[in-house]
């Protein structure tokens, strides 16, 4: 009976809405709804606080399998005071977190389409229709937390003003595979498939994808970045690393703006 009541409790969980009351529940921040999906609202919270700069945009959960990423912003939130402008959208698919599927409710990818390639999600509408205040949010920096379920390895896509990777994606993805002791994905160099390029360092740079980080920084964010914990090891660390690498990013960019 204790087994049945679990998985009804499981099953009927409104694990978005936990998440978004959660990341509302954090003093300090406005809260502001850019639109909703199927009900849910995406938030934006920014800081009531205002410091002119720098001016940082974190994200997560635009996939709803990619759990730890949502969960490392909330760690991050409760645990540290940055002298940053940074705000947030805490999660951006809520529909795919309550199904723990990658795409929405209409089996749209969230991180698609941004630069007029293929058709835009939902998700991806409510973020252009906001273009204009969410690229002033992020002038000096994105950052989104990504998973990749299958894996027990971390990598990351980053993008900067450079011919190959700088000090920016060599910060983060050291950040990313020292949890893992993985410091083997060492050098840094650019290829020309992005599964290669994963595979031998760990990085995929200056990608054109037609993601929202790719968007951005086309539109003149100086530093973007996906950052992918891998799925297949234990949900606490990835909470941790996810959290850390927030830390990470917003300390890097502090100091180049
Ligand atoms: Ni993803």
């Amino acid at each position: 009976m204790r087994i049945f009541h679990k998985l009804l409790h499981e099953a009927l969980r409104d694990e978005a809405s936990e998440l978004l009351q959660n990341s509302q529940s954090i003093p300090g921040f406005s809260h502001r709804k850019l639109g909703s999906v199927d009900g849910y609202p995406i938030l934006l919270l920014t800081p009531n606080e205002h410091k002119t700069r720098p001016n940082i945009l974190i994200a997560s959960g635009f996939h709803g399998d990619e759990q730890a990423g949502p969960y490392g912003l909330l760690h991050f939130m409760r645990h540290h005071r940055v002298n940053a402008n940074v705000s947030f959208l805490p999660l951006v698919n809520p529909t795919g977190m309550n199904k723990k599927q990658r795409n929405n409710s209409k089996n749209e990818n969230p991180n698609r389409g941004f630069d007029g390639t293929q058709e835009l999600s939902e998700e991806g509408k409510i973020l252009l229709k906001h273009d204009k205040l969410l690229r002033k949010l992020a002038s000096d920096g994105f950052l989104s937390l990504h998973e990749d379920p299958d894996k027990t390895t971390f990598y990351l896509y980053t993008y900067e003003r450079r011919k190959s990777p700088g000090d920016f994606s060599e910060t983060l993805r050291a950040c990313g595979s020292k949890w893992l002791n993985d410091t083997s994905m060492g050098v840094l160099k650019n290829q020309e498939s992005s599964s290669t390029k994963v595979l031998e360092t760990g990085l995929v740079f200056n990608e054109k994808d037609s993601s929202y980080e790719s968007y951005l920084f086309q539109n003149g964010v100086p530093y973007a970045a996906c950052t992918e914990t891998p799925g297949q090891i234990d949900f606490d660390k990835r909470v941790l690393i996810n959290s850390d690498l927030v830390k990470t990013f917003i300390e890097f960019v502090a100091t180049r703006s």
